[in-house]
């Protein structure tokens, strides 16, 4: 393995004893740093903005966890309501008063009539999917490329990120016949969706889509491009499924429904929900037209369930922080958005790097190559080698971006001045480190 300037002892024999353990020494693959090589920081605590790793050093967080931690990291309203939580015992597996509050909380920022609680977003697509094919006793899904809906075996195909990073279009382990019935297109492409509903409409349950994609580096959905989705989904008699589960309660207080289908006027039959809504534990939602909800177990036939479902510490924790995500933290969200896209076109302009920066609401991500990026074939001439340049040069000034291309960029509201500043320092010197990584291209 090579060995980067920003590897750090304590980390890299953590890593070490970790991968005799655990497969590639972490539990999700895109924490292993294998798209931009070195070392993973092992992190040992966190607080607003920032990360403290293994070796002592403070890092500007970036990621949030992939985006669960839209008020910042161990804010302490929200620690507050889980440590009264805990206190009062961790699971039931009954009914609890703090699931009823998150799900009507849920119903009242989005156009979902019902929600189901489940523990991860992988679920919550499972189970959408599952739902979507009972309801219309239907088999074939469409999805785009690029768009990541977790590790369901019928949605992995060509899904984003992950993958991406790795550079494989699927994976083994899913068999032939769980794909045979997923259709996968590029994303915002009408003409595409228009054929494969003509020639498979009366075969097609769903249609899943992430809302805005945000895992193949952030797309935006072009003008009535979801609009058009829920169109021919409901001239097929298929279900329209829009997955939140990034972008929901974080692209805006509704989510990104709430930067289209609000403004447009439409609604998806189905939508799914993690990350911001679990506040950093395990919790995830399905949710949808009463009429579709209704057909799941107990008062219909589709059956799920789950032992530690609607997490009375988990749903706490994302009720508290539902609770205080306000217009006033979207706002916040905003304004640092724009002033690190500023900064970083700016550092990038300068050092002569190819770039686009595109943004759904307030998240963005930034492709080291042209634009417009409007799907997966256009992300995927993004410059890895430089983007890894980039990383290490930030990571070594103190800021802890995603470690991959493909991802978007997290900020919260803890994001303060002192914050933003470690970053605006640290742009032109890895903006430079990314010049170079370009030019050493063959
Ligand atoms: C849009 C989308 N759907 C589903 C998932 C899966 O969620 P989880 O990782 O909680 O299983 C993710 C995770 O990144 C996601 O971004």
């Amino acid at each position: 393995m090579t060995v980067r300037p920003s590897d750090q002892p304590a980390s890299q024999a953590l890593f070490e004893r970790a991968r005799s353990v655990i497969p590639g020494g972490v539990s999700s693959p895109v924490r292993a740093f294998n798209a931009v090589g070195g070392t993973p920081r092992f992190i040992r605590s966190a607080s607003g903005a920032w990360l403290t790793d293994a070796d002592g050093n403070e890092l500007v967080d970036l990621v949030g966890s992939w985006g669960p931690m839209l008020l910042g990291h161990a804010h302490p309203e929200v620690q507050a309501a889980v440590q009264a939580a805990v206190a009062r015992g961790t699971s039931y597996g009954a009914p609890t008063e703090p699931e009823l509050a998150l799900g009507e909380e849920i119903v009242a920022r989005t156009p979902v009539e019902r929600v189901r609680f489940v523990s991860s977003g992988t679920e919550a697509t499972m189970s959408a999917l599952r739902l979507a094919r009972g309801f219309t006793g239907r088999e074939v899904v469409v999805k785009f490329a690029g768009c990541y809906h977790g590790h369901v075996d019928a949605l992995l195909a060509s899904a984003g990120s992950g993958l991406a990073t790795f550079a494989v279009p699927g994976t083994p382990g899913v068999p032939a016949s769980s794909t045979a019935l997923t259709l996968v297109l590029p994303y915002n492409d009408r003409a595409a969706v228009t054929a494969a509903f003509a020639e498979h409409g009366d075969r097609i349950a769903c249609l899943f889509t992430e809302a805005a994609p945000g895992n193949m580096g952030v797309v935006p959905p072009e003008p009535g491009f979801n609009a058009f989705l829920a169109e021919t989904c409901r001239a097929h008699g298929a279900l329209f499924v829009s997955d939140e589960v990034m972008t929901g309660f974080r692209a805006s207080r509704q989510g990104y429904w709430g930067i289209d289908g609000a403004v447009e006027g439409w609604v998806p039959d189905l939508m799914t929900f993690g990350k911001v809504m679990g506040g950093g534990f395990p919790a995830a939602a399905f949710g949808g037209r009463a009429d579709v909800m209704s057909m799941l177990a107990p008062e219909g036939p589709v059956y799920q369930a789950g032992t530690l479902s609607g997490n009375p510490v988990a749903t706490t924790a994302g009720l508290a922080t539902l609770q205080r995500a306000t217009d006033e933290v979207y706002a916040h969200l905003d304004a640092v958005g724009t002033t690190l896209k500023d900064a970083v076109t700016t550092a990038l302009t300068a050092a002569g790097v190819t770039h686009t920066i595109q943004s759904a609401g307030t998240m963005f991500s930034v492709f080291l190559c042209d634009g417009p990026v409007r799907d997966f074939a256009a992300a995927s001439r993004t410059d890895s080698a430089a983007y890894a340049a980039f990383f290490h040069a930030m990571l070594d000034a103190g800021v802890y971006l995603p470690p991959s291309a493909y991802e978007a960029w997290f900020v919260s509201a803890a994001h303060d001045d002192r914050a933003v500043q470690v970053i605006l320092d640290a742009l032109p010197g890895a903006a430079t480190a990314a010049a170079r990584a370009q030019t050493q291209e063959p």
